[in-house]
């Protein structure tokens, strides 16, 4: 029997982690992490909550190793095969922690995009799928991935952690996936990668059909869903960066409400009713770009530090929508 921990061995130091100024994710996060029967932190790696929101539907808590938002990557396990959804910074022995949830199934490794909280971890692995657009950008990961995470004195600038249990980075395979791959967990129990792009050229979300289950990863947030930052150095595909494509995958995503009925996102309030919130999320994109309709806008700076301005719209019942405001529209529009 696997010995089981209390609480996380990492601990935050500064930056955002569960945002303060934002009642119902304080409230969410703090009942489950707190009263949530299926609560497990194992020692094959303490620096992960597991939970159990469905059954054979794992959703791992982790605290966002940089001044970032907390992260949840979620692992499906199918008759056959597993699928781990996102690697975050890599903190602890993942695969360890996937195999004892699985049972020791074959694991499948995708990503929803290559930023570091949810693509760092990926050397972890011998093999990881993500969205064709994403590939070279994964190609560029080397070993100082995690430099920036410490100050000139090598302290930990915003988590404490053991700088040990970070990955040793090693090249892995990388598989471009287009729109629409379908990855087959046995017994007909398949999950579809849909291209959404608009927080980066390459985002995609999974769909699994059997849980019914729309796994969201940053396209929608329980906090501000930050999406078009348009074009990016490295990005050829930058022009699908933007709130136009966005709300474009997300119209086709609606017409098939049929085949998921919840949403888990990979930051925050998870198991979102799917009708009511793509209803919200359609109606505030509508609101921006058909009526120029914002609620305020404020400076910000992006995560590559470049200033802008972000203008937002309140999503009715659920957030926030931000997008990043620039003179020809590029950032709201194709
Ligand atoms: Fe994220």
């Amino acid at each position: 029997m696997e010995e089981l921990l209390t609480e996380l061995k990492s601990k935050r130091i500064s930056g955002v982690g569960i945002p303060e100024d934002y009642a119902l994710i304080q409230a969410w996060m703090h009942e489950i992490r707190t009263f949530n029967p299926t609560r497990r932190i194992y020692r094959i790696n303490p620096y992960i909550e597991v939970y159990e929101f469905r059954k054979n539907v794992f959703s791992l808590f982790t605290q966002n190793c940089d001044g970032a938002g907390d992260v949840w990557m979620h692992l499906i396990v199918g008759p056959e095969k597993a699928m781990l959804i996102d690697t975050a910074f890599g903190l602890g022995d993942i695969k360890g922690l996937c195999d004892l949830l699985s049972g020791g199934k074959e694991l499948i490794v995708v990503n929803t995009h290559p930023h570091p909280d949810h693509g760092y971890g990926n050397c972890r692995f011998d093999k990881v799928y993500c969205h064709e657009y994403a590939a070279d950008t994964l190609r560029r990961q080397d070993e100082h991935l995690w430099d920036y995470l410490f100050d000139e004195n090598g302290n930990n600038k915003w988590l404490i952690f053991d700088k040990e249990d970070l990955p040793v980075f090693k090249p892995y395979e990388i598989v471009p996936c287009k729109d629409g791959t379908v990855f087959d967990l046995g017994g007909g129990h398949e999950v579809e990668l849909k291209w959404v792009p608009g927080h980066h050229s390459a985002h995609c979300m999974f769909l699994d059909k059997k849980n019914k289950i729309l796994f969201a990863g940053d396209g929608i947030c329980a906090h501000v869903s930050g999406e078009g930052s348009g074009m990016r150095p490295n990005d050829p595909y930058g022009k699908y960066n933007n709130l136009e494509c966005y709300r474009a995958e997300l119209r086709k995503l609606y017409e098939r409400l049929d085949e998921f009925d919840s949403v888990f996102p990979c930051h925050f309030i998870l198991d979102l009713p799917a009708k009511p919130l793509l209803d919200a999320m359609l109606e505030a994109c509508d609101a921006i770009l058909d009526e120029d309709r914002i609620d305020f806008e404020e400076p910000y700076i992006t995560g590559g530090g470049e200033a802008v301005i972000r203008q937002y719209k309140y999503v009715k019942g659920f957030g926030i929508l931000g997008v990043q405001k620039q003179n020809d529209g590029i950032r709201y529009r194709r």
